[in-house]
């Protein structure tokens, strides 16, 4: 049962700590062991930790804080791109002269479009370390393997989410890109020319691939990625928080083959190793399936 300060308690405090107390149902700062688990276990923001975490796991070189940085460079991706969504229109008249308006006649229209376009390149690339030092620490290993999936998936829809949003600014660069990128998917075997005209809409980049690119760069993508994190981040607390290093090497441990010790024969006169241990001659006894050898025959 949950030790709830009563409301008569709140009385009388700072109007703060009694706002807190009407979100959260837990005092500010907990002052047993008991109370802080259940503070961060009744915390809709803080929930998303155990509520007790290994020592070494909070240790920033432990994950370098890479997962959460490639989460922040999404948050802002999600936020500047609402923004962006004010001033662009996905069509071929339009998209060109709109990204040059939002330059120059937009009030922090460049340093917006900047920001998405940086974070972009660096959500693509702390993905991909995150990915190096979650392989690295071994981290990858049971019962994570599932994560590791999750995870790859993730790192191929941000990689998709840069393709899609390559086409927008309609000028050469994009224009052309796609066009390769497009003709790349098109040399598929047995399947490549359907492909290609499921991402195009049509037999070449035009206004129907414009649109298609923009639903799925603003709409379907950025919502499979919120689903698919909710998830990675919850396999986390699943499968026991983040993995320690005792607990990585102890799952390489585990998968590697076993090397065999070899055991010295004994010498004639050795004391047998205990006194119901058969010695070399013994009649073997009724119900000893080893023949009294200790070895089992096989089958
Ligand atoms: C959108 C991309 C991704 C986001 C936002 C993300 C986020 C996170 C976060 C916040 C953590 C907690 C530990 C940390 O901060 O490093 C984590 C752990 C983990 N991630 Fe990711 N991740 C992403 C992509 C990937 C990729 C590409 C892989 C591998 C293919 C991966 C596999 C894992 C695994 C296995 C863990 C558990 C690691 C451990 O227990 O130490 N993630 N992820």
């Amino acid at each position: 049962m949950q030790n709830l300060p009563h409301v008569d308690e709140t009385r009388g405090k700072s109007i703060l700590h009694r706002i807190w107390y009407s979100i959260f149902r837990s005092t500010p700062l907990p002052a047993t062991a008991l109370d802080r688990s259940q503070a961060v276990a009744n915390n809709f923001f803080l929930h998303i930790h155990s509520a007790k975490v290994g020592e070494r796991t909070l240790r920033f070189k432990t994950t370098l804080g890479l997962g959460l940085m490639t989460f922040f460079t999404f948050i802002i991706l999600v936020v500047t791109g609402i923004l962006l969504m004010f001033y662009y229109v996905p069509t071929p008249e339009q998209a060109y002269d709109r990204m040059l308006d939002l330059r120059s006649a937009v009030f922090f229209g460049s340093f917006l479009r900047n920001l998405h376009r940086w974070s972009a390149h660096a959500m693509v690339l702390l993905a991909l370390l995150h990915m190096m030092r979650v392989f690295l620490t071994g981290s990858h290993k049971a019962p994570r393997e599932f994560n590791w999936v999750l995870g790859v998936v993730l790192l191929l829809l941000t990689l998709f989410m840069s393709f899609t949003g390559y086409l927008l600014p309609w000028d050469q660069l994009a224009y052309w890109a796609i066009v390769v990128g497009t003709a790349i998917a098109g040399y598929a075997p047995f399947v490549g020319d359907e492909v290609r005209f499921i991402m195009l809409g049509d037999t070449q980049v035009g206004s129907e691939a414009l649109l298609r690119f923009y639903v799925l760069h603003v709409a379907v993508l950025p919502a499979v990625l919120v689903l698919l994190i909710g998830w990675h981040f919850w396999r986390i607390r699943k499968d026991g928080g983040l993995a320690r290093p005792r607990e990585a090497l102890a799952a390489s441990a585990a998968a590697s083959i076993p090397v065999p010790v070899p055991v010295p024969e004994p010498k004639d006169g050795d004391e047998p190793r205990n006194k119901d241990e058969p010695k070399d001659g013994d009649e073997p006894k009724d119900g000893d399936e080893d023949g009294g050898d200790g070895s089992k025959e096989k089958k």
